[in-house]
């Protein structure tokens, strides 16, 4: 089947952006959301980022234009799935709100249409089940920015065909993307079970070692090859975001997580990060002023703990078939920034000493440290 028109359901932070990849790449695109205002809101955001990129010479007025043209803003639901191939689910990540999305999809798309979700968190194979076509169905996992972040999680459910795997990734790729496949459908994929653990941890090393944050951010960002800091990144992110994560990780496997009672209380108190003016840090009112870190600061924290933690649930990914270690470097790349490898920072360390650390910290906190068999066998 030839992908020509796509339909993206939901128009938000995420919908709008793939909706103006996507044009640009030359889909036509029917953006459906719930009411017009939505639609109009998100067009305007997508003019003006075009017209950004036209006069920063990225490309001419004329591709601009005919980008947004591509764009049929819609609200009705049967009109807007309408000759497409192709829909890639935007709405918010709340289960019963998917399930009933899908199932109002399913009646109103012709039954060769492919279903891409672009969950963060939730079960592909328990969504795809409530539609008629698991065979057809996918998660594809575009990161925020889409216009600017280059990697996109693929994630094949139980019953996803290899044709539906092949065009995903064709079109992840025609979009000057690059594709990673996390091969199992694994609470919070690869980049959030790198990455909403770390954070969690990174709480449980200040309580436990007594570092401040900036110290822990700067060992993160000048030790571990991070762009920043790990609760910067945390900030960055949005806890609204990482609470949710948490919670559906956590409720899929005990195991994945250990929470950290620090994310809830700053979500609790509407403390979200950038967005809110303070998070781990405070902002100031409209420029983004980056926290002071340096290496004087890496050297008063023991990082091992940070390190164990990422580099373990690495090895989970592995170990449970979802991922290899080349693909987990290029996704850790792609998705998180990252400046060294994963491995090389575990092999400085010593792999050794994270496995001993890690079954220490088993002993005196429970399984969710139990080092995983790779380690040991590495
Ligand atoms: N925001 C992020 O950083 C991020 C990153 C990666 C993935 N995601 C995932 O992308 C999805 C959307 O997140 P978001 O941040 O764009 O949410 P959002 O709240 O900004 O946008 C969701 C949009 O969906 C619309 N909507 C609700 N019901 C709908 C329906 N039946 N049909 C069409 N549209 C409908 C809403 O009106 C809203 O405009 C979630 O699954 C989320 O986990 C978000």
């Amino acid at each position: 089947m030839t992908l020509r028109r796509i339909t993206i359901l939901g128009s938000g932070v995420m919908g709008h952006g793939i909706a103006q990849v996507a044009a640009t790449a030359g889909y036509d695109i029917a953006l459906r959301d719930i009411e017009q205002k939505f639609l109009d809101k998100a067009m305007e955001k997508i003019e003006w980022s075009l017209q950004k990129m036209a006069s920063k010479g990225k490309m001419t007025r004329e591709e601009a234009g005919a980008a947004l043209a591509r764009i049929s803003p819609i609200v009705d639901l049967e009109e807007a799935v309408r000759g497409s191939q192709m829909v890639i689910e935007v709405v918010p990540e709340i289960m019963g709100l998917k399930k009933k999305v899908y199932a109002e999809l399913d009646r109103a798309a012709a039954p060769d249409v492919v279903f891409a979700s672009n969950t963060s968190t939730l079960p592909i194979t328990e969504i795809a089940k409530t539609t008629s076509r698991p065979d057809k169905f996918i998660g594809v996992h575009f990161f925020n920015p889409p216009q600017l972040m280059k990697l996109v999680e693929i994630i094949p459910g139980e019953s996803t065909s290899q044709d539906v795997v092949r065009m995903t990734k064709d079109l992840v790729e025609s979009l000057g993307k690059e594709a990673v496949t996390c091969r199992r459908d694994v609470p919070g994929f690869i980049i959030n079970r790198l990455f909403i653990p770390m954070v969690h941890e990174a709480c449980y090393v200040m309580d436990r070692t007594g570092a401040t944050k900036e110290e822990v951010d700067s060992a993160v960002k000048f030790r571990m090859g991070f762009p920043m800091g790990i609760f910067e990144l945390a900030d960055f992110t949005g806890m609204d975001v990482i609470h949710k994560a948490t919670a559906e990780m956590h409720l899929r496997d005990k195991k994945v997580i250990r929470p950290h009672p620090r994310i809830a209380e700053l979500f609790d108190a509407g403390n979200l990060g950038q967005k809110s003016g303070e998070g781990f840090y405070k902002y100031s009112d409209d420029k983004y002023e980056r926290v002071q870190l340096s290496e004087e600061l890496a050297d008063r924290c023991d990082y091992t703990h940070l390190a164990a933690n990422i580099v373990n649930n690495a090895a989970w990914l592995i170990t449970n078939g979802a991922s290899d270690e080349s693909e987990i470097e290029r996704a850790a790349v792609l998705g998180l920034g990252l400046k060294k490898p994963l491995f090389e920072t575990a092999r400085d360390i010593g792999l050794d000493k994270i496995a001993s650390e890690l079954g220490a910290l088993a002993s005196e906190y429970g399984e969710f440290y139990r080092p995983d068999p790779l380690l040991a066998e590495k």
